[in-house]
């Protein structure tokens, strides 16, 4: 089945790139919040990161204006009616997912395929949400941020997920320019699976004092050759998500390198989110 109309649900950070990396490969999206100003500050977001994509003579000018012109924002839930694909990228919470994928569920033709963004919640206790008809079509589609620059998609199949539906979305991350790896519903499926121990354990030793922030993270970046250290990139992914992820992976693999570390629980408690707050185990914007 060829993806033509995509329903992204969600405009914010994941939403947003997700928007965008569907229009530029020249499908049309609809991107919904439930407040319009919401959908259309996501829209925003795209057509400023298009820009600077301009200026670096990655992109013609042209070629900004009609991707932008692919993406009508809208708070509209029924415009699901056209969709050929549903990806879901709204906050980390079994229950504001499910609420929205039931309605969903009830407005988008039989042919459209559920896919949700989610970074560790289980892909088959969404689907519950859906009706028996749909779970086969139902998948998780995981982006990474920043999406338009990361070239992976974990496709995560669920009991039901059928081989029709992973074709589909191979074919449509490969039109994407984004390799994909498959991983069983599992806690955390197979990224963060491995990301978030190592995230953990940093943070563990900068709550013992074994190093500062800023030599834990040159360590990863010099010695490791990672992009980001350890918790430059928790305070970039959000230490709320972090979390989030983390207790995901405690309670359903009960082993200890996945417990959450008191100082990620005391900086999440006090506010401090990590770049989104202005502050996390760094303060921003950071001094160099
Ligand atoms: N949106 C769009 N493009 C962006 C961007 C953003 N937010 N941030 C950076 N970019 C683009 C820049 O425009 C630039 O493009 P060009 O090379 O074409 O000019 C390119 O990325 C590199 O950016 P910079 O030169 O400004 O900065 P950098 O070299 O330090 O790279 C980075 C920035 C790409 C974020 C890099 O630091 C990196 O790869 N970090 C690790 C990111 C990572 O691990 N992401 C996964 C997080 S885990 C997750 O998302 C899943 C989950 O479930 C938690």
């Amino acid at each position: 089945m060829s993806i033509e109309r995509v329903f992204v649900a969600g405009a914010g950070l994941m939403g947003h790139g997700i928007a965008q990396v569907h229009a530029a490969a020249g499908k049309h999206v609809t991107l919904y919040e439930p407040e319009l100003e919401r959908a259309t500050a996501g829209r925003e977001r795209v057509a400023g990161n298009l820009a600077r994509a301009v200026e670096k003579g990655r992109l013609k000018a042209e070629e900004r204006k009609s991707a932008l012109a692919r993406i009508e924002p809208t708070d509209d839930l029924t415009l699901v009616a056209a969709a050929d694909l549903v990806v879901e990228a709204v906050f980390e919470d079994l229950e504001v997912k499910r609420g929205l994928w039931r309605d969903l569920d009830a407005a988008a033709p039989v042919r459209s395929i559920f896919a949700s963004n989610t970074s560790s919640i289980s892909i088959d206790r969404l689907a519950e949400a859906v009706g028996p008809g749909r779970r086969s079509q139902f998948v998780g589609m995981h982006f990474f941020s920043p999406v338009p620059v990361m070239p992976l998609v974990e496709l995560i199949r669920g009991s039901a997920t059928d081989d029709a539906t992973e074709e589909a979305i191979r074919a449509l991350a490969g039109e994407l320019g984004k390799q994909v790896i498959v991983s069983r519903d599992r806690p955390g499926f197979l990224v963060n699976r491995i990301l978030i121990p190592f995230l953990g354990e940093a943070m563990r030793a900068f709550e013992e004092g074994t190093g500062t922030a800023e030599d834990i993270d040159a360590g990863a970046r010099v010695g490791l050759n990672h992009p980001m250290g350890p918790l430059e990139l928790a305070d970039f992914i959000g230490l709320d998500v972090c979390l989030g992820i983390m207790k995901v992976l405690h309670d359903g693999l009960e082993r200890e390198p996945f417990a959450p570390p008191k100082v990620l629980e005391d900086l999440v408690a006090a506010g401090h989110l990590g770049q989104k707050t202005g502050r996390g185990f760094y303060t921003y914007p950071r001094e160099r």
